[in-house]
């Protein structure tokens, strides 16, 4: 494929600014909603202590990470000490106490490949899923949140991505497109490669957060605070943020060659992961890695026709962000196949 470099003009895209705003704000959680995902988690934190008081609950996923939209499920991990547990056992246990709790809509998924138990409050109207010792998640959900906190635009950016992804149906890893999870990734390795950066790595910064999770060792500068100036050489708008991301994923990025790394803040080589070629199911057609699980790519479930469309939507994106009259409407109009 062989595309002329697009451009843009300043005064255009500034216009696109205010919208863009609206949006992002009307997709953030109202304090409201916030208190009753409080009241939620104090209630199952009473009722797990009783069973097992060792044990803590923490939120993962877009409501611990502040990439969350409202209306969000709450995703949450119960941690308990003990290595060796037998998993489906608590999940049963659990879903019996919430179930007495008069919890509604309880579901033990014990054969999932994240085992679970489905619940809803209908005192607060919000459903959860709690999974078990999955601490890797909970130190990513920290990982994203204390990015979201060093420069408001990564939060904008990733809020309209993921709105972008989700009315194009191309935020759904069983059919083979990317999660929220890898978008914010990508938003955030976006940032960090932007000149001057906007977003520094904090993973390559002296530690001063550390722990050892199933091996892995995760460490990264978490004085977040200390970095409110960071991004203020770079004083690009969030209009022009989304034309660049859609641009750079449309044009830009070297698929067949590149892997992008959080972690390094960085680009670096498909050959020195070893992610040249397809091993079993993973495919490695857009190779995104885990920040800490690093033989992870979260491209992994891109298939030959996903990667197409996927492709598609950037181009289609990208498009309208150069040349349509109404980006923010066109850019979100649902996919109907
Ligand atoms: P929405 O529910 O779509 O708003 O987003 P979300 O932030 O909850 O994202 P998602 O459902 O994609 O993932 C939930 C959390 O699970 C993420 O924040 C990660 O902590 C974790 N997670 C998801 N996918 C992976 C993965 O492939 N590897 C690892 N290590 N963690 C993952
Ligand atoms: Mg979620």
């Amino acid at each position: 494929r062989s595309y002329k470099r697009q451009t843009l003009c300043r005064f255009d895209i500034d216009r696109l600014n205010a919208p863009f705003l609206e949006i992002f704000e009307s997709l953030i959680p109202t304090e409201e909603e916030k208190a009753k995902q409080k009241q939620l988690l104090t209630l199952l934190e009473n009722i797990i202590c009783k069973e097992w008081p060792e044990a803590r609950l923490y939120i993962y996923g877009s409501c611990g990470n502040s990439f969350g939209v409202s209306k969000s499920d709450i995703d949450l991990c119960l941690v308990i000490g003990e290595e060796d547990i037998n998993k489906s056992e608590i999940l049963l246990r659990l879903a019996d106490l919430l179930q007495s709790d008069n919890l509604e809509n309880v579901q033990a998924l014990t054969r999932a490949r994240v085992p679970i138990v489905k619940l809803m409050d209908p005192v607060t109207g919000i459903s959860c899923d709690i999974c078990i010792n999955n601490v890797l998640a909970v130190v990513n959900t920290k990982l994203l949140r204390d990015y979201a906190n060093i420069d408001a635009r990564l939060r904008q950016l990733a809020f309209i991505v993921k709105h972008w992804a989700k009315s194009r149906g191309v935020n759904e890893t069983y059919h083979g497109t990317l999660s929220s999870y890898a978008y914010v990734l990508m938003c955030i390795h976006f940032l960090q490669q932007r000149r001057p950066a906007i977003l520094p790595c904090l993973q390559g910064m002296r530690a001063t957060y550390s722990v050892t999770v199933e091996n892995i060792e995760c460490a990264f500068f978490d004085q977040v605070d200390k970095l409110q100036e960071f991004g203020s050489h770079n004083r690009e708008t969030i209009a022009e943020l989304v034309w660049a991301f859609f641009n750079y994923w449309a044009y830009s990025h070297d698929y067949a060659n590149t892997v992008i790394s959080v972690r390094r803040g960085s680009t670096i080589s498909k050959r020195e992961k070893d992610w040249t070629r397809r091993i079993g199911n993973d495919r490695h057609l857009i190779c995104i890695e885990d920040p800490f699980e690093t033989s992870h790519d979260l491209g992994r479930v891109v298939d030959k026709h996903s990667i197409k469309v996927l492709r598609e939507e950037f181009e289609r994106a990208a498009e309208i962000m150069q040349y349509d009259a109404n980006p923010c409407v066109k850019l979100f109009e649902p996919y109907v196949p």
